[in-house]
């Protein structure tokens, strides 16, 4: 049996479409950023993002199908990002997909966009269980453990910045622009890390992560250098902090794995295509012996395929959504 699921996903600055046969074949994935409207507001302006979403996603619609040489009667079911994220975006998206499922009488599946990040992972790899996912995006740095498909197990969460939003805050601070992530990235390729900014741990054996501190660390240095009057190289400010981030973010994952006694880890969202986190992950899942798995670049940051690919397994799973589904801003898994 063969089964096309149409995905949409609005629930930040990304309007996408997608249509993915069997969870595993994307037979197209659209994705129209909003980034450059809300690069001169500094960050994400939500109003303005359910404005762009309203406007984009029938025509990206249209336009994904057309592409695929598909029409609505060949899709087998509609699949939307219902939280977490901004409210009044995911409920541009879903409401297009109920009014979709409604017209076409096809079926509703719910997604929660963190499954989604964790399922970009099985869209190019074959991955077997337990499994740990270290998801880091801009809302959102937690370790999951999964015993089956569908089934997670919270283990780790940030108590306060998500690894993302460090990256943003930071580059905000350096004047860097907007999202900050992939230019703090580039910067830090340049620069050392010897400026000695925490790493925070919390207690012994925890999973949880904290980056509030590592920010006021960051920004105390810049207030300090300005009022001496000294120079900056943001080149080693961008390298200190993204190393002290990674490493926390490695080490954890990594007595994460070692408490579930499991052999695959994987990484998820925007965060995971940061070269720095991705080798010294890599260096660090050999050392320990472990599979590492990690999404292409273009399915870490926001994208429709990956709603796509665990709508396949809430399918089969006979996981519908009714016509009344709603829209949440925080959800958990
Ligand atoms: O998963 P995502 O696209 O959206 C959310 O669900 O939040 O993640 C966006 C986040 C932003 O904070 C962005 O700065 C960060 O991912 N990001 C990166 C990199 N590319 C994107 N952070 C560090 N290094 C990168 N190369
Ligand atoms: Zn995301």
């Amino acid at each position: 049996m063969s089964v096309k699921i149409l995905a949409i996903e609005t629930s930040c600055d990304e309007t996408a479409v997608a249509v993915v046969e069997n969870g595993r074949d994307v037979l197209i994935n659209e994705v129209l950023s909003q980034i450059d409207i809300h690069k001169e507001f500094g960050g994400v302006v939500p109003e303005v993002a359910s404005r762009y979403h309203m406007e984009g996603i029938i025509p990206l619609i249209e336009k994904a199908l057309k592409g695929a040489s598909l029409t609505l009667d060949d899709i087998d079911a509609v699949a939307v990002t219902n939280g977490p994220g901004l409210i009044g975006a995911l409920l541009v998206g879903v409401s297009v997909a109920k009014a979709l499922a409604f017209a076409l009488g096809k079926p509703l599946i719910a997604v929660n966009h963190l499954s989604g990040h964790i399922y970009a992972n099985f869209l190019e790899n074959e991955i077997n269980f337990p499994s740990v996912t270290l998801i880091v995006s801009g809302g959102h740095t937690d370790l999951i453990y999964m015993e089956n498909h569908l089934e997670f197990q919270v283990l780790g969460q940030t108590r306060d910045d998500a690894a993302g939003e460090a990256f943003d805050k930071i580059a905000r601070s350096l004047k860097l622009g907007y999202p900050g992530g992939p230019i703090v990235d580039k910067m830090a390729n340049s620069g050392e890390d010897n400026l000695g900014f925490p790493r925070v741990y919390l207690e012994k054996g925890s999973l949880d992560f904290s980056f509030s501190g590592l920010k006021s660390a960051v920004i105390n240095y810049l207030h300090n250098q300005k009022q001496k009057g000294l120079q900056v190289k943001i080149e080693d400010v961008c390298a200190s902090f993204q190393q002290a981030v990674v490493e926390v973010l490695v080490d954890k994952t990594i007595e994460c794995a070692k408490q579930k006694n499991v052999k695959h880890v994987m990484m998820a969202g925007g965060v995971s295509a940061n070269s720095s986190l991705r080798s010294l992950m890599k260096e660090r899942t050999i050392k320990n012996n472990l599979n590492l798995y990690y999404p292409p670049l273009k399915y870490c940051t926001d994208n429709a395929a990956m709603i796509g690919a665990v709508a396949y397994y809430q399918f089969i799973a006979q996981d519908f959504a009714p016509l009344d589904l709603n829209a949440f801003s925080t959800m958990t898994l």
